[in-house]
């Protein structure tokens, strides 16, 4: 694993990491994966994309050191795990425009109404992940819950956000998507899965 993201000697961030020292070319096509869980879709992604590399980053600190543990026995350089909260750590891990790709894989629904405020994409986050991402990157959201995924395509629309498939709109599936751990199950099971598939404008 990179020896400048492991614990003995932790990620400094008074400044930003120069992810082309710490990951080679492999930083020209950078992605983040925000709530990477039980880190499916990171593993995958980081054996199917050798060409390409993603920082995950979780809050729950068992899930972030497992992630991080399994990435270093299979050898996956371009996978970096780091544990935290992403509203905060994303814009001090990632200089704005610098992301090919952000992945928002089934964050926490919040069920109820009066905790909807604590979902991750409010209109705060939805004006860091345009800011974060480069011209013509990727937005790839993905959730169980119809209402949240209305909510979020209002939001992301209004801070700037073009949707490939038309305003309002939600995606298909595209052939070969790499599922999330979570997707896996509902794929199986036939669950609908609302997805966006939103540009920064430009590139
Ligand atoms: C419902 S799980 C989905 C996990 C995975 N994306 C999947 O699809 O299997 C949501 C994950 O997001 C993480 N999470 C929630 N808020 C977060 C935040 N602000 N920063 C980083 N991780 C977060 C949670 O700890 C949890 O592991």
């Amino acid at each position: 694993m990179i020896a400048a993201l492991d614990d003995d000697a932790p990620l400094c961030l008074d400044q930003f990491p120069d992810w082309g020292a710490l990951l080679g070319p492999r930083a020209r096509r950078l992605e983040l994966e925000i709530g990477s869980g039980h880190g499916g879709y990171a593993l995958a992604f980081a054996r199917e994309r050798p060409e390409a590399a993603l920082v995950a980053v979780e809050q729950r600190r068992k899930f972030a050191d497992e992630l991080r543990a399994r990435a270093g026995a299979r050898g996956l350089g371009n996978l970096v795990a780091i544990c935290g909260d992403a509203r905060l750590l994303a814009p001090r891990l990632f200089r704005e425009g610098s992301l090919a790709a952000i992945h928002v894989h089934f964050p926490d629904p919040w069920w109820k109404r009066r905790h909807h405020r604590r979902r991750l994409v409010d209109d705060g986050m939805s004006l860091l992940l345009l800011r974060l991402l480069a011209p013509g990157g990727l937005l790839d959201f993905r959730t169980d819950v119809e209402t949240y995924a209305r909510g979020a395509v209002e939001r992301l629309e209004a801070v700037g956000f073009a949707n490939e498939a038309g305003p309002g709109r939600f995606a298909e599936r595209p052939a070969g998507e790499i599922p999330s751990t979570r997707e896996k199950r509902y794929l199986a099971a036939g669950h609908p899965v609302w997805r966006l598939r939103l540009r920064r404008p430009g590139g």
